[in-house]
């Protein structure tokens, strides 16, 4: 099979090459998928830089997440030969012509669900979900703060939070990413580039504060951040696309009465967790309702994975990336 692949880490501009290695061998509960589509992720820069919490052993293929039709089956696997699966690997794997998943990482996928959804569903919903309705436990009513919120996750807050029937501010850097966050259902809009978000977080509330900050970013906008929450709010700390890892005083955790939540939605995965297939059928619902889309930014072909990645590394992509065979 061919397949994009590193031999060292680095820029993906340098080390990715497209190239021919042989088809993996499902074992015990694993199948073997033929690749119809694969999203981008964020991560995906990551791992090829060898920064990511999985290192990827070398030589590696990326791609955390993919839909096909299963070509062969271990012995375990849930799985029968001409399924039509979606399926999540930590390590990577999916940008390839074909790409492993076992039992607890992959589910099928209806006939009303694209392949191009289907590809781009479960990472952001699965993050979204998890961190609103198990970690912060958000109830209708509550205000949401979503930073990054024109990024896939973010995007897929947004729907989730006014859903949930939250008041959602999303916050972003430039105006097309702020529209596009407005069209997803967001009620208030910040751009954290030009405006001051804690004077416009506290205006909007009537001096409230957000209930619950969704974060993907990390990074210098954290400092604002954590002046503007509620009394008994809670920070899902999602990750750091900003790069920097930024921290928070004890005394303003005391004295605001807030939790800080982490939220790693892979390892529900890793750790063989029945709630990400609750959750992957309630996304299958929620699309043939109409109550939720992934927004999918540009389609590409197989061959312009690397372009692809850029319009991440550079920001200048919203919602989703996908790669199509
Ligand atoms: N915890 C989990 O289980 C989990 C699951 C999936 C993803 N994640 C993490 O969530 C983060 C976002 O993922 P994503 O797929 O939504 O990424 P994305 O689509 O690339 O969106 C990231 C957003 O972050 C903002 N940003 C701020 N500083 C940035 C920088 N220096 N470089 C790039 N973006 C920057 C950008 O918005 P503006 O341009 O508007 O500022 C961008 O829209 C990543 O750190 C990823 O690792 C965590």
């Amino acid at each position: 099979m061919h397949a994009w692949q590193f031999e060292k880490y680095g820029n993906y501009k340098d080390v990715l090459h497209w190239v021919e290695r042989a088809a993996p061998t499902p074992s015990h509960d694993q199948a073997l998928v033929r690749t119809a589509a694969v999203s981008l992720n964020f991560p995906d820069l990551l791992i090829i830089q060898g920064m990511y919490q999985h290192k990827a052993p070398l030589p590696a293929v990326p791609g955390v997440e993919a839909v096909g039709i299963v070509e062969a089956v271990g012995p375990a696997s849930k799985f029968k030969i001409g399924d039509r699966v979606v399926g999540f690997s930590h390590s990577g794997g999916t940008l390839a012509d074909s790409f492993l998943v076992n039992n607890s990482s992959a589910w099928t996928v209806p006939t009303h669900v694209s392949d191009e959804q289907a590809a781009a569903l479960s990472v952001v919903y699965g993050t979204s979900y998890f961190a609103l309705e198990h970690r912060a436990q958000m109830r209708a009513g509550e205000t949401l703060l979503v930073l990054g919120a024109a990024g896939g996750v973010g995007l897929a807050a947004i729907q989730l939070g006014r859903l949930m029937g939250a008041n959602v501010i999303a916050c972003a850097g430039d105006s097309k990413k702020l529209d596009i966050c407005a069209q997803q259902g967001a009620h208030h809009l910040i751009n954290y580039k030009t405006e001051d978000l804690v004077a416009r977080v506290k205006a909007i509330t009537g001096g409230h504060g957000a209930d619950v900050v969704y974060d993907p970013v990390g990074g210098e906008i954290f400092d604002q951040v954590k002046r503007c929450v509620a009394w008994g709010s809670r920070l899902v700390v999602i990750g750091f696309a900003g790069g920097k890892i930024p921290s928070i005083e004890l005394n303003r955790i005391l004295l605001k009465n807030m939790s800080v939540i982490g939220l790693a939605w892979g390892q529900y995965l890793d750790r063989g967790s029945e709630l990400p297939g609750v959750a992957q059928a309630l996304f299958y619902d929620l699309i043939a309702r109409k109550q939720i889309d992934p927004v999918i930014y540009k389609v590409l072909p197989f061959a312009d994975t690397k372009e692809g990645l850029r319009l991440i590394e550079s920001r200048e992509v919203y919602g989703k990336v996908v790669i199509k065979r």
